[in-house]
């Protein structure tokens, strides 16, 4: 079944396939540009990009100008794609920044949840482009899209798109207990289900985005029978060339399996909801072990104004310190390697080209088959991500397929 394109607001998707946002830097301008240029939309992740937008270009850049920089490098890349910026709620204190940089810069679609993005028209508003550019938060239950619904309506502005995301997905889950990500009344169907009965209810019928463990072509199909307009996948764009997870990250990508998949909780993420990690990263280990001494120096990550794991380390552990370790930025601290529930299946790492051109269930062309889409076209003083070669494939005929 060939897939058909994706519409959101005024921007036009050849390919209904959203690359989720993935923080930090690890859904770079590399990765976001590629998934453009292949006809997807390529989204970039507003954490830090103070830190790595300076760092790349040589000069130090403020959150705004940051979202500016990184919108205009990847479409420099995606060459005409579409490009997004997902921006977390929980990283607040840069959160109107981010969003009014992003703008400046050019971007198509800014996707918002770790949260509940209330405020996002209000701030979009105060934006000469905020007609052109669409706003798409990322809901993971019928109740939550009932009050972005409400509160946007008092702007006058109900939300382009919903990203409906399911406990299988990478990074922060909606829930904070483990039996509430497992619970098979949260199952990403159910939840599609609730959020379709709001959008009926608001006579608002905009198109809807599944996301959280789709892994193949079939996947995809099986969301559009569902009424979806499209996906949102993390995971196997996390798995390519491009992505900005360094070499060890990437390999162990490929080498995990699927009892490695832990949600941490205890201690888990400083904002308080579910963060799914490989166990075997070594800033979890740490944590695990109480041997890391409290301190968050970066404190992007804020829950109710302030950073619980610079003072304690039972409860919580500094997820800036170790993220941005894994994308080779802080030397001096271990690695968290944040992962959806599918990555057991990942069996090597590939180029943007080749995984677009599985999930749409075309043969790959040998044009650029397996060469990464680097950053040499953005302007001379960009650097480009050290971690790109292809990793091996040690379990590739040992992997069992298990969708629940
Ligand atoms: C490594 C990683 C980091 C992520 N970081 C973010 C993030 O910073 N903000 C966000 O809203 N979602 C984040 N996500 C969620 C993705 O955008 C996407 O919705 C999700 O991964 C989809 O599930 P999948 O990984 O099973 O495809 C992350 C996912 C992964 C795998």
């Amino acid at each position: 079944m060939t897939l058909p394109s994706l519409k959101i607001r005024k921007t036009h998707i050849p390919v209904p396939i959203i690359q989720g946002g993935m923080g930090l830097g690890l859904s770079n301008y590399t990765l976001a540009g590629a998934v453009g240029r292949e006809g997807g939309l390529g989204v970039l992740s507003s954490a830090a990009l103070d830190r790595i937008v300076s760092e790349r270009h040589g000069r130090k850049l403020k959150a705004l100008e940051a979202a500016a920089q990184d919108v205009r490098d990847a479409k420099e890349l995606a060459r005409g794609g579409a490009i997004g910026m997902n921006i977390m709620v929980a990283v607040i204190n840069q959160y109107e920044d981010s969003v009014l940089g992003s703008m400046d810069g050019g971007v198509d679609v800014i996707i918002s949840g770790a949260g509940l993005p209330l405020a996002l028209p209000e701030i979009a508003k105060l934006h000469p482009r905020a007609d052109d550019v669409a706003l798409v938060p990322i809901v993971s239950s019928g109740r939550a899209t009932e009050i972005i619904f409400k509160r946007w309506s008092r702007s006058g502005r109900l939300p382009d798109a919903l990203v409906v995301e399911g406990p299988l997905a990478g990074g922060h889950i909606a829930w904070k207990k483990i039996e509430e990500a497992l619970d098979p009344a949260n199952k990403l169907e159910n939840l599609l289900q609730e959020v379709f009965e709001v959008t009926k209810k608001w006579n608002h019928p905009i198109p809807v985005i599944a996301a959280g463990g789709i892994y193949s072509h079939e996947d995809i199909q099986n969301a559009i029978a569902r009424g979806c307009a499209g996906v949102q996948m993390g995971t196997r764009f996390l798995a390519t060339f491009e992505s900005g997870a360094n070499e060890e990250y990437k390999r162990m990508l490929v080498e995990c399996r699927e009892e490695d998949v832990e949600l941490a909780s205890r201690p888990g993420s400083p904002c308080g909801m579910l963060f799914r990690v490989l166990k075997q990263s070594p800033f979890y280990q740490q944590a695990l072990k109480r041997e890391r001494e409290p301190k968050c120096d970066k404190g992007y990550l804020l829950n109710k104004g302030f950073c619980p794991s610079k003072y304690e380390n039972e409860k919580t552990f500094c997820i800036c310190n170790g993220l941005l370790a894994s994308i080779n930025l802080n030397p001096k601290e271990k690695e968290l390697y944040t992962v959806g529930h599918m990555v057991y299946r990942i069996d090597r790492i590939m180029s943007v080209h080749e995984l677009m051109s599985e999930l749409q269930g075309l043969p790959v062309s040998a044009e650029a088959g397996s060469e990464p889409v680097l950053s040499s076209k953005v302007s001379a003083s960009s650097k480009v991500p050290s971690s790109v070669t292809p990793s091996v494939n040690p379990k590739r005929d040992s992997k069992e397929v298990n969708p629940n």
